[in-house]
């Protein structure tokens, strides 16, 4: 089918301080959803960087194993991205200068915007918001000490010209790049991210600009890019259990068409995939295997009887035989 043809956007490449990155359309850092065989699956896809689950600078610094093994990639995942949170400069440069000597990532980000009280309540994440000064001090200290271009993640601020000033401040300061989710803190992930002010940020900023919040497929990805003008966009829950949007959205941006695919059969081997790559990482154990399988499976036909039999399944093999079953009717 072909749409909007006279919109077609070729897939752009996009510049982050020195480093190329083959086109603009990235992962979102997701925790306890973005490891390393998700992420994988993203770029096979046609995700053009991605961004590990968000890390702790005071974990990094306490050598605390877990937190550290989220940053772990491979070569085919080069360009990464490793995203930390903290609230002081000190230990966020300490963290992040770790973090280069261990995974020597192409990109550190820095998260400005996650509304969780677990992190909130230390003033991290979006809590930095109300700081600009500590956010200054924070992204100077980085600049001043590491050799890796860093960006940063930052939510908006129900105020325009505060939106404005905290990304003025960020790109002045020396970050490289810079995501705006469209959405406030206290909206957390409700209501409908509000473009119009990446829009404005990405018109004042001279340092790429990546849209975050609700692109979910191939229309709202071309719309965005087209409304904000950003150099990128980024694309979080739609992604869940469903890397293969990487590929529809590619292709469809390079096309102007809608890729034709069946998409019972399509989910079911990415979950098999999915499974296999966390069998060969060693990060079985690490998930929840039903949740992921209902993940993958969001959105299909049938949904309710899917949902029952996996929750119902006794073995990984179970969940498939049903999930086969089912596609045969389906398709
Ligand atoms: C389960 C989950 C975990 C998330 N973890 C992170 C994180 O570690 N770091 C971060 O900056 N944002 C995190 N986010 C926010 C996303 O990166 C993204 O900004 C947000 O979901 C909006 O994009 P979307 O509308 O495409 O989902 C998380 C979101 C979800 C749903």
């Amino acid at each position: 089918m072909l749409l909007n043809s006279q919109y077609t956007i070729n897939k752009i490449p996009m510049k982050i301080a020195d480093l190329k990155i083959p086109g603009n359309i990235l992962l979102a850092p997701m925790s306890n959803v973005t490891n390393l065989p998700f992420r994988l699956m993203c770029r096979k896809y046609g995700a053009s960087l991605t961004y590990s689950e968000m890390i702790s600078a005071d974990a990094v610094i306490y050598e605390n194993e877990k937190s550290i093994k989220r940053g772990i990639s491979c070569d085919d995942e080069r360009p990464l991205g490793i995203q930390i949170f903290g609230n002081s400069p000190e230990t966020m440069t300490t963290a992040a200068l770790r973090i280069e000597e261990i995974y020597q990532p192409e990109i550190i980000d820095v998260n400005f915007g996650c509304p969780a009280k677990l992190l909130t309540k230390d003033g991290c994440g979006s809590a930095l918001l109300k700081s600009p000064e500590l956010i200054h001090e924070i992204i100077k200290k980085l600049s001043d000490n590491l050799s890796t271009p860093f960006t940063a993640k930052i939510r908006i601020l129900p105020d325009m010209d505060k939106t404005l000033e905290i990304a003025h401040l960020i790109e002045r300061a020396g970050a490289s790049a810079i995501t705006v989710h469209g959405r406030t803190q206290q909206q957390q992930y409700s209501g409908k991210a509000n473009h119009e002010y990446v829009r404005k940020i990405k018109q004042e900023l001279n340092i790429p600009v990546i849209a975050n919040g609700d692109i979910v497929d191939e229309i709202s990805a071309q719309q965005t890019l087209e409304y904000t003008g950003c150099d990128g966009i980024m694309i979080g829950r739609a992604a869940m259990g469903n890397p293969f949007l990487f590929r529809r959205i590619s292709h469809f941006l390079e096309t102007g068409e809608m890729l034709d695919y069946r998409q019972c059969s399509q989910r079911i081997a990415d979950l098999r995939e999915y499974f296999g790559l966390l069998e060969e990482y060693d990060l079985a154990p690490t998930v929840h295997i039903k949740a992921q399988a209902q993940w993958f499976t969001r959105g299909m036909r049938n949904g309710r009887h899917i949902r029952r039999s996996i929750a119902e399944a006794k073995c990984v093999e179970d969940i498939f035989e049903s999930l086969e079953e089912m596609c045969k009717h389906a398709e």
